[in-house]
């Protein structure tokens, strides 16, 4: 369930955060914040590097950043991203990865052609990258397609 509040709330400070991006190359600011299960909000920019690779996303950010500070447990309820262009684009496969990881219920609020929408990550990211192991610690098949 997507509280329209906090969705605005969350939009707006990714707003924010996104003013802190380091794009010295792209020139494209990203931002995002999220919203932990228990209520702790954090927030992440796109921070660029002259070895291309190692730039790192807005969403990851933010994301690496609630690790950091709540520890492997924490889990995303809500993330929204922005862009200093207010163009449609939605979160990269690598973002969707890392947040299905941390947050495989959450929803995921960005911009469209339509304007913002709300998206759970299982739709953004059908078929992802999961858990491989059984409860016995057994590697198992992964079924594509989920
Ligand atoms: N970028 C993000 O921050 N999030 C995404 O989901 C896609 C792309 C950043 C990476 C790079 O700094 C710039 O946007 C252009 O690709």
């Amino acid at each position: 369930m997507v509280d329209p509040k906090i969705c605005e709330q969350l939009i707006s400070l990714a707003r924010e955060t996104q003013k802190n991006a380091y794009i010295p190359y792209s020139k494209f600011a990203v931002g995002a914040a999220l919203i932990t299960e228990d209520g702790d909000i954090f927030t992440g920019c796109n921070v660029e590097n002259i070895s291309y690779g190692l730039c790192n996303c807005g969403e990851r950010t933010a994301i690496f950043s609630m690790v950091a500070k709540k520890g492997p447990t924490a889990r995303i309820k809500h993330i929204a991203v922005t862009t200093a262009a207010e163009i449609a684009c939605s979160p990269c496969g690598a973002c969707r990865q890392v947040i299905q990881e941390f947050g495989p219920n959450c929803t995921v609020t960005y911009k469209s052609e339509e304007g913002f929408i709300d998206v759970k990550i299982s739709q953004l990211l059908p078929g992802g990258f999961s858990d491989f192991v059984d409860s016995s610690g057994k590697v198992k098949s992964i079924q594509s397609g989920q």
